[in-house]
């Protein structure tokens, strides 16, 4: 018999950036951080015990917090469920209704036993040769109730967790809620049988976990989002509204081809259209120039892809157990109570 997994996260001592050196470290201990950085830290200024003990601080600082991270989320979630009274509760449990006719099609075609990329082609809106498909999900009542109920939980006093680090505006959908009766069906049920064709290769069969998040860029607020790549296998972002103009989407290749060789294609978004792409390909947000916009940003993970290389730092995950879903890696205790990271599943 095997044990139920462990959800687990591999991001507490791994890519720390010292600002003030401009360097990217992992810590495990003193020892370890002064054998690998030391000399690294005085070739870039960091000289005399007092600045080097500054930085250490600095660092064990940033592993404590990311440490503290799932607690605190899980607190705001329990004070949000208990004094929050949404708007339009109805949002919170996913209905066919909700999604348009042209996605449910594509979803009924993936589950049929001759599902081929092909068969999917007049559905979905690819992007030649960047492996990017765009298709209307949402209905736009759907979007329009989803966005003023965003906007009642932003207005109201409870203490809200930010999107991720590189975004300031938004909602954590986990806390408010909406994970397990709108976003875990939309990917177990939907986009879990999309991606098995169109991203096998990338663990879209096996889509076991995922963050969701909603992003709000505003000529006040965010513009925009320099390039990057998710901490996913699969991303679905779906362009909820407002009213703005400008603010493309850009698309380049998988993060490992060297930059001078990736080429950049732009995607205009429509309210309402989801993009699906690898969520290691680099991509950003220009800046809108008037307006309000709201993203739904869907990071789908694939325990039996990550579980084998961390695809953000793209070694073998040093993993520490976590609550809730962490970062999507998994460990399966064998029968004899070992722990093994569970390397199972074919892709
Ligand atoms: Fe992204």
């Amino acid at each position: 018999m095997t044990e139920p997994s462990h959800r687990c996260a591999c991001f507490y001592t791994d890519n720390i950036f010292i600002e003030e050196y401009q360097l990217h470290v992992s810590f495990q201990d003193v020892q370890q951080f002064t054998r690998d950085y030391g000399r690294t830290l005085q070739s870039k200024g960091c000289r005399g015990a007092e600045k080097f003990a500054r930085v250490l601080e600095t660092v064990k600082k940033e592993v404590q917090r990311r440490q503290n991270l799932a607690g605190e989320s899980l607190r705001r979630k329990a004070e949000i469920s208990l004094y929050y009274k949404p708007l339009h509760p109805e949002v919170y449990v996913l209905k066919e209704s909700f999604l348009t006719e042209e996605f449910l099609e594509a979803v009924r075609i993936c589950k049929s036993p001759n599902a081929s990329l092909e068969s999917l082609l007049n559905n979905l809106h690819p992007i030649p040769d960047k492996r990017i498909y765009c298709f209307p999900v949402f209905v736009p009542q759907f979007c329009r109730d989803f966005v003023e109920e965003l906007e009642h939980f932003e207005k109201s006093h409870l203490e809200k967790g930010r999107p991720n680090t590189m975004n300031n505006y938004g909602v954590l959908l986990n806390e408010l809620g909406l994970d397990d009766s709108l976003i875990t069906p939309l990917r177990e049920q939907y986009l879990c049988p999309l991606a098995s064709v169109l991203f096998p290769d990338w663990g879209g069969g096996s889509l076991d976990s995922h963050k969701a998040f909603v992003v709000q860029y505003s000529v006040d607020k965010d513009l925009d989002l320099s390039g990057h790549y998710d901490n996913s296998e699969v991303t679905l972002n779906v362009s909820l509204g407002k009213e703005f103009t400008d603010g493309n989407l850009y698309f380049s290749d998988i993060k490992e081809v060297p930059s001078n060789e990736r080429t950049f294609i732009e995607v205009e978004h429509t309210i309402g259209h989801g993009i699906l792409h690898r969520g290691q390909q680099v991509h950003g947000a220009l800046p809108i120039t008037s307006g309000e916009r709201w993203n739904l940003i869907i990071w789908m993970r694939a325990s039996s892809v990550r579980n084998k290389l961390c695809p953000m730092c793209n070694k073998e995950p040093q993993l520490v157990e976590t609550i809730g879903d962490g970062d999507g890696f998994t460990v399966i205790k064998n029968d004899n109570g070992e722990e093994t990271v569970d390397v199972c599943t074919l892709i």
